[in-house]
């Protein structure tokens, strides 16, 4: 049985809460995350084109709460605030989603909602918001079942739940909700993974990439001027869309290889012919666009120079927008965070930059 077929009985099984006359509250601090091998092309309901692979960060964060009550029309009262504030915009997203998710979670449309969001990081400006935002919510909602119902009492339903939900609001989510390494999508790596949900990705805990930093350079802090569910869409018609699932699908395995052997020059060969192939899909689209600036190229030369002159470890990755992701390891952090300091911030709007790394993922906070 799938895990929609499993969730749409599950569903019919639970019925509606009791009534309750107290307010509860849930809590989740989420934390975004970095693809090293790109999901880039979905097909209907979220279901992506290709696997991606991705590691979860520890400080770029999204910090939901929810109080919740119970009322006795059938319908779902929603208030919510971004940063304090009302924001009409993620609102009206936040309601479609929790609408288009009822089927799994029918006991919301009894409940009144009061959702309080922010984030540690800038939003909409490349640094996966979506992933961490929809990560937190899916599982307080998670959070909010296993109150009501006591149905996901064991870790493991409970996280592929909220990856499940996650998923449906923001594909990369579905990664956010495990800490470590997360494969999402069919492939044929982890025996368990899924279309439908991320998976967790274990290596033996002596392997030096566990110790992955993630400096987020951030050249800009404008908004996308192309959104990524508009990108997904052009690779519906993309002429290179076949070509692309065959790329990321021998990347991914060529990935695997390189960290189970831990070969550094593969891996970062790897991880950047995928930075660069998502941004060139972009350029290749119908419109074409670019989502990367000078100070963008200007950072990925300089990182090549480095890495050259130095023969250290040091990759850049790239999200959906024009700021870098580097990518070093634990053992070389002084000499490379010089050498952001020196160099690279100066490439950076205001100077700004997130000292960032491989985190353990979600934590509960209420
Ligand atoms: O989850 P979405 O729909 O925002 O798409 C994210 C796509 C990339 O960030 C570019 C790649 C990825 O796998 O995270």
């Amino acid at each position: 049985m799938s895990l929609k077929e499993t969730y749409l009985k599950n569903a019919s099984e639970l019925g509606q809460p009791g009534q309750f006359s107290e307010t509860r509250y849930v809590g989740w601090r989420s934390p975004s995350n970095i693809a090293l091998i790109k999901y880039w092309g979905k097909k209907a309901n979220q279901i992506p084109q290709n696997p991606s692979f991705s590691f979860t960060l520890s400080k770029s964060f999204t910090e939901t709460t929810t109080e919740y009550s119970w009322h006795s029309e059938n319908n779902l009262k929603l208030d919510f605030s971004f940063e304090g504030k009302i924001n009409g915009l993620f609102a009206q997203k936040v309601e479609d989603y929790l609408r288009s998710i009822t089927c799994y979670l029918p006991f919301l449309t009894h409940l009144y909602l009061k959702i309080e969001s922010s984030n540690s990081f800038p939003h909409s400006s490349g640094i996966a918001s979506s992933a961490s935002s929809m990560s937190a919510l899916a599982l307080c909602l998670v959070e909010m079942e296993n109150d009501l119902f006591h149905s996901l009492r064991d870790p493991e339903d409970f996280y592929r739940k909220a990856s499940f939900l996650a998923r449906l609001g923001s594909g990369s989510a579905a990664r956010s909700v495990y800490g470590g390494f997360v494969v999402w999508g069919k492939d044929g790596i982890e025996k368990d993974s899924t279309d439908e949900a991320g998976v967790s990705y274990k290596v033996i805990s002596n392997n030096t990439f566990l110790s992955l930093k993630d400096a987020i350079l951030v050249t800009s802090l404008k908004e996308k001027k192309v959104s990524s569910s508009k990108g997904h869409g052009m690779m519906n018609v993309h002429p290179y869309s076949e070509a692309r699932v065959q790329q990321a699908n021998s990347n991914l395995k060529a990935l695997n290889a390189a960290i189970l052997s831990e070969n550094d020059q593969n891996f970062i060969s790897i991880i950047e012919n995928e930075a660069l192939s998502l941004h060139a899909l972009m350029l290749s689209s119908d419109p074409g666009y670019n989502l990367l600036n000078h100070n963008t190229w200007q950072i990925i030369n300089q990182i090549r120079d480095f890495r050259k002159r130095t023969g250290l470890f040091i990759a850049f990755s790239l999200d959906a927008g024009p700021n870098v992701h580097l990518i070093y390891k634990q053992q070389n952090s002084d000499t490379i965070e010089k050498f952001i300091q020196e160099k690279l911030v100066n490439y950076c709007e205001n100077g700004y930059w997130i000292d960032d790394k491989i985190g353990s993922g979600p934590v509960k906070i209420k």
